[in-house]
Parts: C-alpha cells; sequence; structure tokens
C-alpha cells in the first residue's frame, strides 16, 4: 500500500497499524466534492479541493473517531507531497502542543489545527492565503495509543490569468504567424483560435507553459495561417476553475509590397543578352539591305560576334560578285 510505505518513509522507526480505512467512506462524505483526474498516482482517490489564490483554506482529515483519546497521547502529522520537490513539514502536533520547529518556511505562520472535530474523527488544518505554489497533495497522519491513521487531500489553488496579448510574429505574401501570451495564473489554460466569426482555425495548438516561483504559468501558444488582408484573428483563453473567459483580436494588415522588390527578381544578364541580340539583328539587317548600296571599294562593318568575346571583330563585306564581273 502507497500510503503504508510513505508513513514509514516519513516516520522511520514507528510501527504503523493502519486502523480499517475506508476510501469509500470519505468520498462518500465529500460527494459534493469536483474530482480531476491527477496525474500523482497516489491522489486517484482523493478528494480534490479547488480554492482561489488568496483565500483562508479548511483541510479535514477524516478518520476513524480515536476512542477516549487523551491529547497528550495524540500525534498529528501534516506533510505537503509535490513533484518533484519531495516532501516537507506543514504543521506537527504532539504532546499536547504544536511543534513547529521543522515547519517548512513557505507554511510558516500560515497554518493552525483545529482539533474540534476530533470526537468524529475530524482533524482540520486551516491553510491561510493560499498561493498556486501550495497546490498539491496534503497527507495527514494521526496516531495514538490506539493505532494510527492516514488521508490523502488534493489541493488546488486557481489564480486568474492576465488579459492575453497577440502580436504578429512574422507576415508575408500569404502567410502569417502570431503569437498569444498571458501570464500569472494556475491551473494550465485552454487557449483558442478562431476568427471574427468564431470558426475555429486550428484543433489544438501546442502551449508553452514556464512555471514561476509562485506557482502561476507563464503561456505561449503560436498559430501560422495562410490569411487574406483584413481577416480578423481572435485568441481566446478559457480558464475553468474561475470561469474566465477573454478574448483579443488583431486585423491582419495588407502586405506593404515595396516597388523595388520586383526589379530585383529580373535576372541580371538578361539586358546584356537583349543588347547582343539586337545589335546582331541590327548587323544582319545592315548587311542584308546596305548590301547592293556597297561601293567597290567595299566597306568594314563591325559587329559582335558571341557574348563571351567582347571585343568587335572587323567583318570584311566584298561588292557583290555580279557587279565586279561586269566591270
Ligand atoms: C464571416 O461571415 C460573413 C457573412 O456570413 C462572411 O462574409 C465572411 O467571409 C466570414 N468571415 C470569415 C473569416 O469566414
Ligand atoms: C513560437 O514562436 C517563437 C518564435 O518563432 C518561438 O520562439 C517559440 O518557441 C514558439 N512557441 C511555441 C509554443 O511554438
Ligand atoms: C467561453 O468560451 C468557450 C469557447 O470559446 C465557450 O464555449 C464557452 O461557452 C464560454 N463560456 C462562457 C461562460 O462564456
Amino acid at each position: 500500500m502507497d500510503s503504508l510505505r510513505t508513513c514509514s518513509m516519513i516516520f522511520p522507526g514507528i510501527e504503523v497499524r493502519l486502523t480499517g480505512l475506508s476510501l469509500a467512506w470519505f468520498l462518500a462524505l465529500l460527494g459534493g466534492v469536483t474530482a480531476e483526474p491527477d496525474t500523482t498516482p497516489e491522489a486517484g482517490n482523493s478528494p480534490h479541493l479547488y480554492h482561489q489564490a488568496g483565500q483562508d483554506v479548511t483541510l479535514e482529515c477524516k478518520v476513524q473517531a480515536p476512542q477516549e483519546t487523551h491529547l497528550r497521547q495524540l500525534h498529528v502529522y501534516w506533510h505537503f507531497l509535490q513533484e518533484p520537490a519531495g516532501i516537507s513539514v506543514v504543521h506537527s502536533y504532539s504532546q499536547g502542543a504544536d511543534q513547529l520547529g521543522d515547519q517548512a518556511e513557505e507554511f510558516r505562520g500560515r497554518t493552525r489545527l483545529s482539533l474540534q472535530g476530533l470526537n468524529q474523527g475530524v482533524v482540520a488544518l486551516i491553510l491561510s492565503d493560499v498561493r498556486p505554489s501550495d497546490s498539491g497533495t496534503y497527507r495527514c497522519f494521526l496516531m495514538d495509543n490506539q493505532g494510527a491513521d492516514t488521508m490523502d487531500i488534493v489541493l488546488q489553488v486557481a489564480a486568474p490569468y492576465e488579459l492575453p496579448q497577440l502580436i504578429i510574429l512574422s507576415q508575408d505574401e500569404g502567410q502569417v504567424s502570431l503569437q498569444c501570451h498571458t501570464t500569472g495564473g494556475y491551473p494550465k489554460p485552454e487557449i483558442l483560435w478562431h476568427d471574427a466569426n468564431g470558426t475555429q482555425l486550428s484543433q489544438e495548438e501546442p502551449v508553452e507553459l514556464q512555471r514561476s516561483s509562485r506557482g502561476t504559468f507563464d503561456v505561449w501558444s503560436n498559430l501560422s495561417l495562410t490569411y487574406w488582408a483584413g481577416m480578423s484573428v481572435c485568441c481566446t483563453l478559457n480558464h475553468a476553475p474561475l470561469q474566465q473567459n477573454m478574448s483579443v483580436c488583431v486585423i491582419l494588415p495588407a502586405l506593404v509590397t515595396q516597388p523595388q522588390a520586383e526589379e530585383t527578381g529580373f535576372p541580371v544578364w538578361v539586358i546584356p543578352a537583349l543588347t547582343l541580340v539586337l545589335v546582331t539583328i541590327v548587323c544582319m539587317g545592315l548587311i542584308h539591305w546596305a548590301l547592293p548600296l556597297i561601293p567597290m571599294e567595299g566597306i568594314e562593318v563591325r559587329c559582335p560576334l558571341t557574348e563571351e568575346s567582347q571585343g568587335w571583330s572587323p567583318v570584311r563585306v566584298d561588292p557583290p560578285e555580279e557587279e565586279m564581273a561586269e566591270h
């Protein structure tokens, strides 16, 4: 049994005899408490409490009612189990008084034990001014001269998120990259992307989370999509524990096209090549049309030969042979 193993881990050397502990009984008593799947394996059957940051929370440990226990023989230990940080001491009581020498720093001055319900088997811990970093599993351990009992309670401390910020990361023709960012909340929110008509733009974008020392999250979500100028894109944050529902939208602007952008796309070799072709045509034309007018002595026409030969090669054009023969 997991709790038994943890008990002997927390209290080495103490022989633990668990009194019949019925989880079904606890859950029946805590029927009104909403439960959510939890990642910690031992927390599967534990009651879950949801609270808002800043409130005072009462954690009720319900055990089999001890019979005629003298308070001097009663030991009560509350521990906080948090992954990956480990186990820390929340509150201890023994020899008829609080024993706070080994209390963890983060709980100092915020805990109070109530033994009023001890005859009904209820030992309550009042934790004041709760923070998101208090979220985790609380384990109570009760022991007297007749036996011992233990119980887990999962506490979730919700904090509200700030209004998301929506920025354009990059934009080129037809394609845009956006980022939605928010901070200060707990637990993980839901981020949705949609257009102005409420049509969802993506099923599930990856969300990047970063936990701060206060236990709150920094949240980022990116979206890339094809767009048209004037299109509205919205980012919605849903934070169910606090019923937060916030949307921010951006109207995507038309991309400003730069005129020289088209000129740079023009291949450099085109202009010299066109010139060469043009000069060749003029030379050919000149040869064809001017040939009959060429005097007896002939003329010299200079034409460029190929693209490679930069220089001009002289071409000797002689008068037509028939005319030569007549003379
Ligand atoms: C939203 O609806 C209007 C009218 O039904 C339509 O003209 C427009 O194109 C729609 N916008 C988007 C982004 O689908
Ligand atoms: C969003 O894009 C930025 C910039 O390209 C990148 O640094 C970040 O890791 C991306 N975040 C997610 C959740 O994809
Ligand atoms: C919050 O937003 C979601 C999705 O955008 C919607 O389904 C839900 O009805 C909204 N809740 C409230 C209380 O407005």
